[in-house]
């Protein structure tokens, strides 16, 4: 299985700290971003990563990240985003690298507290199809700035992006599991009201064909990305409790 680790777009919600970096890159605790979904990986088994990134600061993940031998990365691929186009257009990039493989992508501003090995494991275990990771959000205000699934008789049956209305109490982490017909699905999709080919609408194929599996995340979730609060709720949890545990 590969990994694919999604480091680009505009980081318009943390303006102005992403005028002069690439979110990716701004500190959580003591280390970049970046790191924890590269350290999420490896502790999930997987060593060949690919990051694709964009904009102004792509040399600066090289500097980082090099050749990924200190992270414990196999082989450490780069692909660059021409601009921002959504995340199912970022990993359409990746098709060639993942090639026939399974792949796991992860949102590079998800932090996790704990690791997402059970899942790669389960996933393992589906014959085909998609695996999601959902987290119990209770604030609707905090749910209508993310992916939320409706689920009936304990099966997801639509995902919604930044409903009004949230259809449940879970939100759709930024972890996804594909087999390769993933490639397939994006070369079908048009671009959202916001201009992006969605993950959403990748995920809903995967569920109206029956072919999507989900797990409930136990542990702490944050998208570092989405606020400038959120950005210190991850902060404050990382430096007392740690991530990626387990
Ligand atoms: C993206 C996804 C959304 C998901 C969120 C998790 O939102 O589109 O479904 O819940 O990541 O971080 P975005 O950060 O692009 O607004």
């Amino acid at each position: 299985m590969k990994g694919v680790l999604l480091a680009g777009g505009t980081g318009s919600r943390l303006h102005p700290l992403t005028r002069i970096t690439n979110k990716h890159l701004l500190p959580i605790f003591d280390r970049p971003m970046i790191s924890y979904g590269v350290e999420a990986m490896v502790k999930a088994g997987i060593s060949e990563i690919m990051v694709v990134t964009g904009g102004t600061h792509a040399g600066e993940f090289l500097r980082l990240l090099s050749n990924g031998d200190e992270y414990g990365v196999d082989r450490l691929s780069y692909a660059y985003q021409e601009r921002p186009g959504g995340i199912a257009e970022a990993l359409g990039l990746t098709e060639r690298f993942v090639g026939d493989d399974r792949v796991l992508v992860m949102l590079a501003d998800n932090i996790f507290g704990r690791t997402i090995r059970p899942t790669i494991e389960a996933f393992a275990t589906q014959q085909a199809g998609a695996r999601i990771v959902l987290s119990e959000v209770t604030e609707p205000s905090h749910l209508r700035h993310l992916g939320v699934p409706e689920l009936i008789d304990g099966r997801v049956v639509k995902i919604i992006e930044k409903p009004t209305e949230p259809p449940s109490n879970y939100c759709v982490t930024g972890v996804y599991c594909y087999d390769p017909t993933v490639f397939s699905v994006i070369s079908t999709l048009v671009p959202s009201g916001r201009g992006e080919l969605e993950i959403t609408d990748v995920n809903n194929h995967y569920v109206s064909a029956g072919l999507m599996r989900y797990d409930i995340l136990e542990g702490f979730w944050g998208d570092a990305g989405e606020s400038i609060d959120a950005y210190y709720e991850v902060n404050d949890f990382v430096r007392r409790h740690g991530a990626n545990l387990g």
